[in-house]
């Protein structure tokens, strides 16, 4: 196990965030170690706005055992999506590949129940095992409350493997649905953010909504709103989380939307601790 004191600015897609206590983690002793006092844990960052002054709890990371993943077997909570979709494609395997394109590591796609048009990430699972009360425990995706971007895990529960439900349908089958999926992101930036801001209201799309406003380009420091995809705030480098929550209120004085990233420390005037 190693604990080391990090910018978190390293450690999110955003690029954002100060120092916290950062153990990584090895194995299910290492982990009990870790969540012995108040922690927070991370995927791989590409959900999350995490303040300038970093975060006082403990920041859990998965690493060694958690990272493992055998198709036929079980995929460890902290190995990277993109990573286990390549592979599962190349075995001609279904399930994984309407996420094409979502930076999340599995346990993060999990919790936020990722997806696309495409698919998400319940429909590709047969048992989730978490860790919580000291112990390893293993859900059906019926026990979750799985819903859009949304799931219900026991309070503090860390996911540390899934059983994958996936079937044979052929490379060329799931090549082309990943295609599919790509194409849909072609209006999407390619500068450092946190995916989609907000969450869509039901039947529309929160990028449109902001780019009929004519909120794109909208600029705040360093951070701005995509001119690409108005729902993407992009950090032009440099960004501090001050900068970014601004433009969050900003949209937020126009429409009623709700955010869909989760807010770490304080950001704002004390506001929305996650
Ligand atoms: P993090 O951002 O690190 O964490 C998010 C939440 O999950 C936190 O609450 C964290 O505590 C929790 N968490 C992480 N790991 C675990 C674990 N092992 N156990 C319990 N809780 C855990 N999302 C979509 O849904 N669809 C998209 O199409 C999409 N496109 C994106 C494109 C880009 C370029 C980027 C940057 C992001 C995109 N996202 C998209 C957002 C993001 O990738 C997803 O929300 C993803 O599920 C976050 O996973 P993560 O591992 O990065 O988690
Ligand atoms: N649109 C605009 N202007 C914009 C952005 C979009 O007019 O600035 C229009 C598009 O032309 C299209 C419609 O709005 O007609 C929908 O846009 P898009 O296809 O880009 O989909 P989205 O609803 O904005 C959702 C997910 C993305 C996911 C894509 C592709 C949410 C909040 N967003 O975006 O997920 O990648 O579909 O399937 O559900 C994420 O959750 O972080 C994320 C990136």
């Amino acid at each position: 196990m190693k604990v080391e004191t990090l910018p978190l600015a390293g450690l999110t897609t955003l690029g954002v965030g100060g120092m916290a206590e950062v153990w990584t983690v090895e194995n299910l002793q290492d982990l009990k170690q870790a969540a012995s006092r108040p922690y927070r844990i991370l995927g791989n960052g590409s959900n999350l706005l995490v303040s300038d002054a970093g975060v006082e709890e403990r920041v859990i990371r998965l690493g060694g055992e958690f990272c493992l993943f055998d198709l036929t077997g079980t995929v460890g909570a902290g190995a990277l999506l993109p990573t286990v979709l390549q592979k599962a494609a190349q075995a001609g395997l279904s399930g994984l590949e309407g996420l094409y394109g979502v930076p999340a590591q599995v346990g993060g796609a999990v919790k936020m129940n990722a997806g696309t048009r495409f698919g998400e990430m319940a429909s590709a699972l047969e048992w989730v095992e978490i860790f919580h009360a000291g112990a390893l425990h293993q859900y059906r995706p019926a026990e979750l409350g799985f819903s859009y971007r949304h799931s219900e895990l026991p309070v503090g529960g860390i996911i540390t493997r899934v059983k994958l439900n996936l079937k044979e349908v052929g490379k060329e089958q799931v090549r082309a649905k990943m295609a599919l999926a790509d194409a849909a992101r072609k209006g999407q930036p390619k500068r450092k953010s946190a995916g989609c801001a907000f969450k869509n209201p039901v039947g529309d799309s929160a990028g449109r909504l902001i780019d009929q406003r004519g909120l794109k380009g909208l600029t705040l420091g360093k951070a701005m709103v995509s001119r690409e995809h108005g729902n993407f705030i992009v950090n032009l480098g440099g960004a501090s989380a001050e900068d970014i929550w601004a433009l969050v209120q900003k949209i937020k004085e126009q429409l009623p939307l709700e955010l869909e990233w989760e807010v770490w420390g304080k950001v704002g005037q004390g506001v929305g601790t996650g």
